[in-house]
């Protein structure tokens, strides 16, 4: 269900091949950072592209809360009256965060440095997430919270009223402990540094600069040191956001396994943070192309083409990809059921705590439609069946993760019997065309 509706119950039939042009809707990281940092400039930031899905929606929402102007001017184009570094004004409602994970966390750290008392809450799925994550990093700023045991919403934090900057080595490799870090140092005096060991995806720092923010990025042997200077006086921006290459998964994938199937995806980013999902499966021997390869807004971007490929198959996805391609693993885990041999995916065990146990999830899922999987704390194995012989016909619980509903109706379309999910509605939050796409390359879905 969406977070605030009931169950949607849907069945995804085996199709004839996919053929067509797949639009797929803005990237969800990228929409939420443009509302938030328009929200934190001086003057009118204008977006095109943005992404109008449930988990923007309530960031946009949260934006206009805290005292931006938010407008939305129809056909993916918003604008933001920022309130400048330091300027949030305290909400006088409960910021209601829905699913979102990336939202929830980055607007805790922008408002941790402000002195403004604000209680966060969200969906079932994310009221269980860890927020320990984000409230040790902003403790060190000089702000308090106060949440559920375990650290979870619903929450109170308490902005500091004279923060100080701080050094952090994020503990797991994650984008939105790091940009909630440097979100809370953009209202502290002084150089905050952020390390990651492993490279998570880039789009803060990108875009800090963009808005004119001084941040360097250095490779040292620590790992990346990311060194913001607080206070600046962050500049609007006109800024197009690119089509999601985490939502490009679903259609690339869906061809990959439906028989006959051409598909070309125009326009996404190959941003290397973003990309791990792309690169796994030509590994794997996939017919996908990059065809048009060109630079946007200083991001390389592709059209993906995905053909029907029989010929999979299945690898060992080295561990340190895994951040360029964590939100990919659940539709992997479908490619890999036909791809002929073990999927083995290793060091994937942040995917327990995203909207889902998302190795959990899919692991149960699989097994229900016919596909044999192990799963450690760690990892998850898939052993493929080969094209054409994944038996589908069972059942699949979505636990309020549009990844994993996604995923279960694309291995609907190349399996042997149809594949039904308890709960589509969750599809909303980030992919809200997903059906009316899908149907119109030749996808047999159905609302039960
Ligand atoms: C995101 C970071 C990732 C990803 C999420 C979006 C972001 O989460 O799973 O969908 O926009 O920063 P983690 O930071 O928890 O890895």
């Amino acid at each position: 269900m969406s977070s605030h509706g009931t169950p949607i119950p849907m069945i995804s039939h085996p199709c004839g091949p996919l053929s067509g042009v797949a639009e797929v809707p803005g990237d969800k990281s990228i929409s939420h950072r443009s509302l938030i940092l328009g929200a934190l400039s001086v003057g009118e930031t204008r977006i095109s592209g943005l992404l109008e899905g449930e988990d923007v929606l309530d960031t946009a929402k949260a934006m206009r809360a805290f005292g931006a102007g938010v407008t939305d001017h129809g056909g993916g184009t918003w604008s933001v009256h920022g309130v400048g570094v330091g300027g949030f004004a305290e909400p006088d409602h409960v910021i209601d965060c829905g699913n979102s994970g990336t939202g929830v966390r980055l607007i805790m750290g922008a408002m941790a440095t402000s002195p403004i008392t604000v209680t966060f809450t969200g969906d079932a799925s994310l009221r269980g997430r860890p927020m320990g994550r984000i409230t040790d990093p902003i403790s060190e700023f000089g702000a308090a919270s106060y949440g559920r045991e375990g650290g979870r919403l619903p929450m109170t934090i308490v902005g500091a009223a004279e923060p100080v900057p701080v050094r952090y080595t994020v503990p797991m490799p994650s984008a939105q402990v790091k940009s909630a870090v440097l979100l809370a140092g953009l209202n502290a005096p002084g150089k905050t540094v952020v390390i990651e060991k492993e490279a998570t995806r880039d789009h803060t720092e990108r875009m800090l600069a963009g808005f004119g923010a001084e941040i360097t990025v250095e490779e040292t042997n620590e790992g990346r040191v990311i060194t913001l200077t607080g206070q600046p006086e962050l500049q609007a921006q006109t800024i197009v956001v690119p089509r999601d290459p985490s939502s490009a998964a679903f259609p690339v994938c869906a061809a990959l396994i439906t028989k006959g199937s051409d598909v070309l995806v125009p326009g996404i980013g190959l941003n290397p943070t973003r990309a791990g999902l792309y690169t796994t499966l030509r590994e794997m021997g996939a017919d996908l192309t990059y065809e048009n390869e060109r630079v946007e807004g200083g991001e390389p971007v592709a059209d993906l083409r995905a053909r029907y490929s029989p010929d999979m198959k299945g690898i060992a996805v080295p561990p340190e990809r895994a951040a360029s391609m964590i939100d990919e693993y659940p539709i992997l885990s479908v490619v890999a059921a036909f791809a002929t041999g073990d999927t083995v995916m290793d060091g994937v065990k942040e995917l327990r705590v995203k909207e889902s146990d998302r190795i959990d999830a899919m692991a149960v899922g699989l097994r229900a439609n016919g596909v044999t999987v192990d799963e450690t704390e760690d990892s998850m194995t898939v052993h493929g069946l080969g094209p054409e012989s994944v038996p589908g016909g069972g059942e699949a619980a979505s636990h309020l993760d549009h990844r994993i509903a996604m995923s279960f109706m694309c291995l609907g379309m190349g399996a042997q019997a149809p594949v039904r999910v308890d709960d589509g509605g969750p599809i909303a939050t980030s992919f809200p065309i997903f059906e009316p796409l899908m149907a119109a390359l030749g996808a047999k879905l159905e609302r039960a």
